[in-house]
């Protein structure tokens, strides 16, 4: 079958064999039934990090574990377990409408629950690791449903040990958030603040749900959306350079922006790729978007492996200008 509508980037590649799961025995038997018949396995959740650059000869697994259940609370926390299937952004606006805070900041990504531990979904100053509890995962070997708790995930910046050391190791069923009844909300991004102004909201009294709103307008404003334009946000992580190298890039070139993290300073790969001219350029059916380069584009039928040629050219240009490599953040299937 067709993978285009199961891809944010719309890309049009098949896969060989496809099945829907939605429960732990479900995802046990399709693992069975892969193993018996000795074909590859991939497992799919939203389709909103990955690009298809050719037909996948596997059994697709598309994840459709779907719930959400209080599994404790106290008088400031409430533990909530969800289905690795359900759509993040309605998990997201579900929790505010209970009054439950923690991941307003995160309205509006794209994607399902079980992907967003994968790589530590973040935005507008939170990161999915501030509010995860554990996570339930079947093992692709046993077969055994396997816990995973916060330190053991490994977070770090856009990465967990799913990407790492236990990739294709497991597959995610359950995410056990922990989230908060009494709200304080997180407006330190700077874009936040104005965005509020411009909405008319006051910072005494802020809701939740003015965040969210706030944090939605935001990003449609300056990213595409995916159900419109082929897209997987950010393609390249922002990458994080020695303090030495900082001072030589900003004699060089002095409007560089950076941000510290202790010893070393995170530069915004968006800047990069702007100034090395690519901001808005489009080759046929694919480009840089306009508004933000560190997204690329697919307008119609474009091609998973021109995407990716083009993001190749894209990172020699950055390290030719700037002595830095871009890291994909996307995973090429
Ligand atoms: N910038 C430019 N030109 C542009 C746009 C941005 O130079 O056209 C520079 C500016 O200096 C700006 C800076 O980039 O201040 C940061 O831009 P932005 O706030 O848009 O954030 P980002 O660093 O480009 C990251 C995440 C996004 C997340 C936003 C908001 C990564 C790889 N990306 O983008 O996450 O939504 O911050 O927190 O960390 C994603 O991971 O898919 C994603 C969209």
């Amino acid at each position: 079958i067709s993978l285009k509508s199961y891809n944010t980037f719309q890309i049009d590649k098949k896969a060989r064999f496809f099945t829907e799961v939605q429960s732990i025995q479900e995802v046990q038997k399709a693992l069975r039934m892969a193993e018996n018949r000795k074909i590859p396995v991939f497992i799919l959740g939203g389709g909103s990090n990955i690009l298809l650059t050719k037909d996948i000869y596997a059994m697709v697994i598309k994840m459709n574990i779907t719930g959400i259940t209080v599994q404790k609370e106290n008088q400031n926390n409430i533990w909530v377990k969800v289905g690795a299937g359900e759509i993040w952004h309605d998990f997201v606006q579900y929790a505010i409408n209970q009054n439950w805070a923690g991941i307003e900041n995160l309205s509006l990504i794209p994607g399902t629950v079980g992907a967003s531990p994968m790589q530590n979904i973040g935005a507008y100053g939170v990161e999915i690791k501030e509010v995860f509890d554990h996570l339930e995962a079947v093992n692709r070997e046993t077969l055994e449903v396997e816990i995973f708790n916060h330190d053991q995930c490994n977070f770090g910046y856009r990465e967990s040990i799913f990407k790492n050391t236990v990739r294709d190791k497991y597959v995610i069923t359950h995410v056990t958030y922990r989230l908060s009844k009494h709200p304080s909300p997180n407006i330190t991004y700077g874009a936040i603040k104005t965005t509020l102004q411009e909405m008319g909201i006051s910072e005494v009294g802020i809701t939740i749900d003015d965040i969210s709103k706030a944090i939605i307008s935001i990003r449609q404003s300056k990213l595409p959306d995916p159900k419109l334009i082929g897209n997987a946000g950010s393609f390249f992580k922002n990458p994080v350079v020695s303090l030495e190298h900082f001072e030589k890039l900003k004699a060089l070139h002095p409007t560089i922006p950076g941000y510290p993290q202790s010893k070393e300073v995170k530069v915004p790969a968006a800047w990069l790729i702007e100034q090395a001219g690519w901001k808005g350029r489009t080759f046929g059916s694919i480009g840089v978007h306009k508004n933000q380069p560190l997204v690329l584009v697919n307008y119609g039928d474009g091609d998973g492996e021109a995407i990716k040629a083009l993001s190749e050219k894209i990172q020699t240009d950055v390290e030719k200008k700037f002595n830095i490599l871009l890291h994909p953040e996307v995973n090429f299937i």
